[in-house]
C-alpha cells in the first residue's frame, strides 16, 4: 500500500507574513485531522527558511519550486541544492511545466538538477506532462515516456526509489480544466508500466506518482481513489487554508 502524498506548489505568491499566516493555518488544521497524509509545502525561496522554523515538530514537510544543478559560482540569480538543503529543505519539485516553456528547461537539463538534488540528500517531486497541442495530436504517450526516460536517464534503482514523481497534463493546470479520473489513471497507469521497464515492479510499485492541475477538495476525492494516483500536487488551492486541508481531508 503506497501513502498518499499532498504538496502545495504556492508558484510565485506570498511575501513572507502571508507566508507565516498560511503554514500557521495549515499547522492548526492538521492538529485536529488525524491523517496519515504526507503533507508537504513549496514556499517561494525568499520563505523556505522561515518556514522551516515554523513546520518543525509537525506534521509538514518543506521543499522549494526549483534548483540549478552547479554546486556554486557565476549564476546570478540562482540557487543551488546545498543552499536550500542549508534552510531545511527536504523536497524540490524539478521540471514543472512552467519552468519548461516559461524558462526552456529541457529533459538534459532536468536530468541534472534530478542528480545533483539526489547527490544532495534532496528528494525531487519530478514534474512531467503533456500541452494540449500534444495531447489533440494523440502523442501524449509518446511525450510522457520521452519525459519519464529521459529525465530519470542514468538514475539507479536506490535512487529512484526517493523520487516522486507529478502528472501534470499542462492543459489542467490553473484553468480550472481537470483531467476526469479516467483521463488522468490512464496516464498514470502508463507512467507505471514505464517504470516497471526501467527498475522493475518491486521498485515502480512504490514510487508515488501524484496528479496535478486544477485540484480541489471537490474533485479530489474521485483522483485519489484512482489505483495509481497517489498524491496531489496542488497550485491554486494551496494558497488557502481551507481549500489545502480540504484536498488531505479528501485522501
Ligand atoms: P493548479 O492546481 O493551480 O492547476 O496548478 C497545478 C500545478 O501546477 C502544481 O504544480
Amino acid at each position: 500500500m503506497r501513502k498518499k502524498v499532498i504538496a502545495g506548489n504556492w508558484k510565485m505568491n506570498l511575501n513572507l507574513q502571508e507566508s507565516i499566516s498560511l503554514i500557521s493555518g495549515i499547522k492548526n488544521g492538521l492538529r485536529t485531522l488525524s491523517s496519515n497524509v504526507e503533507v508537504i509545502i513549496c514556499p517561494p525561496y525568499t520563505s523556505l527558511e522561515t518556514a522551516s522554523t515554523l513546520v518543525k515538530n509537525s506534521h509538514v514537510k518543506l521543499g522549494a519550486q526549483n534548483m540549478y544543478f552547479e554546486e556554486s559560482g557565476a549564476y546570478t540569480g540562482e540557487i543551488s541544492a546545498s543552499m536550500l538543503k542549508s534552510v531545511g529543505c527536504e523536497y524540490v519539485i524539478l521540471g514543472h511545466s512552467e519552468r519548461r516553456t516559461i524558462f526552456g528547461e529541457t529533459d538534459s537539463t532536468i536530468n541534472k538538477k534530478i542528480h545533483k538534488a539526489l547527490a544532495s540528500g534532496l528528494l525531487p517531486i519530478f514534474c512531467i506532462g503533456e500541452t494540449l497541442d500534444e495531447r489533440e495530436k494523440g502523442i501524449t504517450f509518446d511525450v510522457v515516456k520521452r519525459q519519464v526516460v529521459e529525465g530519470l536517464k542514468n538514475v539507479d534503482t536506490e535512487n529512484m526509489k526517493k523520487i516522486i514523481i507529478a502528472y501534470e497534463p499542462v492543459w489542467a493546470i490553473g484553468t480550472g480544466k481537470v483531467a476526469s479520473k479516467e483521463q488522468a489513471e490512464e496516464v498514470h497507469a502508463f507512467i507505471r508500466k514505464e517504470l516497471i521497464a526501467l527498475y522493475q515492479s518491486d521498485v515502480a510499485e512504490q514510487i508515488i506518482i501524484q496528479y496535478g492541475g486544477s485540484v480541489k477538495p471537490d474533485n479530489a476525492v474521485e483522483l485519489l481513489s484512482q489505483p495509481n494516483i497517489d498524491g496531489a500536487l496542488v497550485g491554486g488551492a494551496c494558497l488557502k487554508v481551507d481549500s489545502f486541508l480540504g484536498i488531505i481531508k479528501a485522501c
